[in-house]
């Protein structure tokens, strides 16, 4: 069914592999599309608790945005292609209603720490490498990596990583706080289906509030605390919000996936 995507589902937990190992798994227009319609299917799919998303191979995560495809865009085509990429898919992973967690299995540079960065959180092989290396191509970081590398790890270190438009290991990228754990490559999934085994026992309604009370902080827009007490309150007309305090009452665990 997709060219440039592999899209299995285990229980629970889904597994998404972007599947151009050749270019380095590099987003193309057909792979940014193809992502999109599996996100938002696996966003609808209530089976699903938890996406894990992750790049074919053990050398590249995502090496960027395809160079080869906007080599020769205009100034309207390159506005074009950041927002319609940022609407697609990175703005669209942040605001899933399920965590999705990064396996960077290798190179994520460019659109690849972007699409990494716009993920709930990242794991990373001890092979992996990241940056942002835009300015090296005459450009910035269009799709995020402005604003969400700074949100990660502060302005300094952001600063310093696009200007210098350098690399950094994933055991420096662990020092920074841009990953939250690194493992060899062939710990990389199993370390990221037991977080997702952790998260897929707690109450999904419950946690896609917690995402937009979190995410609502790093909004302009919006108020996070507001958001908070909103999405507080909206859970105690949940029915799984009952199950989890009746469940804490009678002494038993909750089952909120029947
Ligand atoms: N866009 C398009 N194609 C890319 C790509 C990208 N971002 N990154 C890698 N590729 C392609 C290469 O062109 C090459 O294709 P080819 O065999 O058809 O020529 C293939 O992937 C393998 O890459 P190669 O450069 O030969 O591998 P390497 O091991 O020598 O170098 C990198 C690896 C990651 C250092 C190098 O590929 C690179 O610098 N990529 C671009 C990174 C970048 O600037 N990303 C930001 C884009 S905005």
């Amino acid at each position: 069914m997709y060219q440039n995507i592999i899209l299995e589902e285990k229980s629970h937990v889904a597994i998404l592999t972007i599947n151009r190992p050749d270019q380095l798994n590099a987003l193309n227009k057909l792979t940014i599309e193809e992502l999109n319609h599996a996100l938002s299917g696996l966003n609808d799919n209530q089976q699903i608790g938890v996406v894990i998303l992750t790049g074919q191979g053990e050398k590249s995560f995502v090496a960027g945005a395809d160079i080869k495809e906007f080599a020769h865009f205009s100034i309207s085509e390159g506005g074009s292609l950041a927002q319609n990429g940022q609407n697609l898919l990175f703005d669209f992973i942040e605001n899933m209603n399920k965590p999705v967690i990064a396996a960077v299995n290798g190179f994520a540079l460019g659109g690849g720490l972007e699409l990494a960065m716009a993920c709930h959180m990242r794991v990373a092989s001890k092979n992996a490498k990241m940056g942002l290396p835009e300015v090296s191509l005459g450009v910035i970081p269009g799709y995020g990596g402005t604003q969400r590398l700074p949100q990660l790890v502060g302005r300094g270190k952001a600063n310093e990583l696009i200007f210098t438009a350098g690399m950094i290991t994933s055991e420096e990228a662990l020092v920074w706080g841009l990953v939250n754990h690194v493992v060899d490559q062939t710990d990389l999934l199993s370390t990221c289906e037991s977080i997702a085994e952790k998260i897929i026992k707690h109450s999904p309604n419950a946690i896609r509030s917690a995402i937009k009370a979190v995410n609502a902080g790093f909004s302009e827009a919006k108020n996070g605390f507001h958001i908070e007490i909103e999405e507080f309150g909206k859970c105690f007309g949940n029915a799984e919000f009952n199950e989890g305090t009746t469940a804490f009452i009678e002494k038993r665990k909750p089952n909120f996936r029947h």
